[in-house]
C-alpha cells in the first residue's frame, strides 16, 4: 500500500519515527523501500553527489524533473518527495506552481522548498492549489553564499526565536512537513513540540518525527568533506541493504543521531 501524507502524520502522532533518505533512481528507490524507509527526497543534493558540483546552486528543473520520474518508476509504496531546484520558485507563486506542478506529474507526491518568510506566500498558493509542500528551515543550502558557508543556524535565543516563529508561520501557510537542517537539537525539539505537522531532522537531534540523510553520505560513497551530523553505515553494515536497513533500525529506536551528531 502507498505511503501518503496521512500515515506519515499518523506516524507522528504515534511517535514512530518517520525515516527518509534521498534517492535518485528506480533501483535506490526499490532497494530503500524493500529495507522500509517510509519516504524518499529526491534531493538537489543530486548537484554533488551525482554531477559533482561544488554547491546544489547549477541543479535544473529538467534535472529534478529526470530523476523523479526514475525514483517513481522504482518506488512502488514510499512517499516521494521532489526538490525545488534554486532559481525555480522564488520569482512568483505562479512560476512556482508551474514547475512544482511538473515535479509531481513526473511522479513526486510533494514538493520541498528552501527558505522561510519570503516563502509563505508561494507555500499558501501551492497548498490551496492541491500540491503538498514540505518547508526545509535552518541551513539552507541554496542560499550558501548569503549563509557565508555550511554553518550551524539557530544558534542564540534570538535566531532561535525566529525559527521558531518561521516554523509556525510554515506551518500556518499551509506546509504539510517541515525539513530541519543543521540546527541545535533543543531548538528542533522545541519546534516539533508546537507544529502540529512532522519535521523531518538532518543535523537537528534525535527529537524530530523524523530523519533524512543524503544517501550517497550514510553509505560513505561521497568523496567530499561530510559534516558532523553524518554518520557512515556502511561500515557496520557492510552491504547496501544492511548499511539502509541499519539506519532504519537505529531511527525507530532513536539511537540514531547520538549526541556526536547533534548541535
Ligand atoms: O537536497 C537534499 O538532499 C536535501 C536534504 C539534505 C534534506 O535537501
Amino acid at each position: 500500500m502507498r505511503i501518503t501524507l496521512n500515515t506519515l502524520q499518523k506516524m507522528m502522532q504515534e511517535g514512530d519515527k518517520i525515516t527518509m533518505l534521498t534517492c535518485y533512481d528506480a533501483s535506490f528507490a526499490a532497494l530503500l523501500e524493500e529495507a522500509g524507509v517510509e519516504s524518499l527526497l529526491i534531493g538537489d543534493s543530486l548537484g554533488m553527489v551525482l554531477q559533482g558540483h561544488e554547491s546544489t546552486l547549477p541543479v535544473t528543473q529538467r534535472d529534478v524533473v529526470y530523476h523523479t520520474a526514475c525514483v517513481a518508476r522504482g518506488a512502488k509504496h514510499a512517499f516521494i518527495i521532489g526538490d525545488m531546484p534554486f532559481g525555480t520558485f522564488q520569482l512568483s507563486p505562479q512560476e512556482a506552481f508551474r514547475n512544482a506542478a511538473e515535479i509531481m506529474a513526473a511522479g513526486s507526491h510533494m514538493v520541498k522548498i528552501e527558505g522561510g518568510l519570503p516563502m509563505l506566500e508561494t507555500i499558501e498558493f501551492l497548498t490551496r492549489r492541491g500540491i503538498p509542500v514540505c518547508g526545509h528551515l535552518g541551513l539552507t543550502p541554496q542560499s550558501v553564499h548569503q549563509l557565508g558557508g555550511y554553518r550551524v543556524q539557530g544558534k542564540g535565543d534570538t535566531a532561535a526565536q525566529r525559527l521558531l516563529e518561521e516554523a509556525k508561520q510554515l506551518e500556518q501557510a499551509g506546509a504539510g512537513m517541515i525539513v530541519l537542517e543543521a540546527i541545535p537539537a533543543l531548538l528542533a525539539r522545541d519546534i516539533t513540540a508546537v507544529l502540529r505537522v512532522p519535521t523531518i531532522g538532518i543535523g537537528a537531534g534525535v527529537d524530530c518525527s523524523g530523519q533524512v540523510l543524503v544517501l550517497h553520505d550514510m553509505l560513505d560513497i561521497y568523496p567530499g568533506k561530510k559534516a558532523k551530523f553524518v554518520k557512515n553505515f556502511m561500515r557496520p553494515g557492510g552491504s547496501i541493504q544492511a548499511a539502509v536497513a541499519m539506519y532504519v533500525k537505529e531511527v525507530k529506536a532513536k539511537t540514531f543521531p547520538g549526541p556526536e551528531h547533534s548541535f
